[in-house]
């Protein structure tokens, strides 16, 4: 796969402004896509780099990389809007949780654990390259990672190889060690799972800047 430079983030929150910023930092031209582009003034005056704001249509069109960051709930209705001709052919990082605070803190699952919104993402957008990527770590820490112990590999799955080295190469561009391959998207059952874990870790270590691991 060769190495994109144009990013499109569907989001405006806290995910899309982070991952925004380090694509920018490190050259991107990066498009961030809300249903409202006009609150993100601020942060494309204030984002150093290639930043601009658009419609979420305007920046799946925009970006050879597309993340979606988008509320879980909102996550297929907004591809749906978009359509899924926007997304063909291209890496599309989901860092989406399927987080149901239905029964407060912490959180659960709407969808899991036979099936995912990784899954239901990728099917949304079959001829898209889907990889799991960022969910299971807090916006604060996506882009140049600090840990006692040092950077350690991301958790990622998807079903495409190129795609997934793609994507391990932008987590060492962004300070990560590389990627934790879990195998094929149905590994999201599993990444995504592992988040309200992230939650109750967080609230025992009154942190939201750790992440899950795996040491031996
Ligand atoms: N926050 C974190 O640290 C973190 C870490 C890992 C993964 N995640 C996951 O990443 C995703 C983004 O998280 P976030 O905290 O940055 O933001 P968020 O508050 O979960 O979502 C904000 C985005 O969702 C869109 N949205 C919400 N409801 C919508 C609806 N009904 N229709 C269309 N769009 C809708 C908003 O669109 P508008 O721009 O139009 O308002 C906005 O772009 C979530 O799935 C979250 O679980 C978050």
């Amino acid at each position: 796969m060769a190495e994109a430079r144009r990013v499109g983030i569907l989001g405006s929150g806290d995910v899309a402004r982070r991952l925004g910023a380090g694509f920018a930092a490190r050259g991107y031209d990066v498009m961030l896509g809300s249903r409202e582009p006009k609150k993100l003034a601020a942060w494309t005056t204030e984002t150093k780099g290639k930043v601009a704001a658009g419609t979420f249509a305007q920046a799946a069109r925009h970006g050879e990389v597309v993340v979606l960051a988008v509320h879980g709930d909102a996550a297929e209705s907004v591809l749906d809007s978009v359509g899924a001709a926007s997304f063909a052919g291209k890496l599309v990082l989901d860092a989406t949780n399927p987080l149901d605070f239905s029964r407060g803190m912490p959180p659960g699952l709407f969808v899991g654990t036979s099936d995912s919104l990784g899954e239901r993402v990728q099917r949304k957008l079959p001829a898209a390259k889907v990889v799991k990527c960022f969910n299971t770590v807090g916006n604060q820490q996506m882009v140049d990672p600090k840990f006692a112990s040092g950077p350690p590999r991301l958790w990622i799955c998807g079903n495409d190889a190129d795609a997934k080295r793609a994507t391990e190469a932008i987590l060492k561009e962004f300070g990560w060690a590389g990627a934790f391959d879990v195998g094929g998207i149905d590994g999201a059952r599993w990444l995504e799972a592992v988040v309200p874990l992230w939650f109750r870790a967080g609230v025992a270590l009154n942190t939201w800047e750790h992440v899950l691991q795996v040491v031996r």
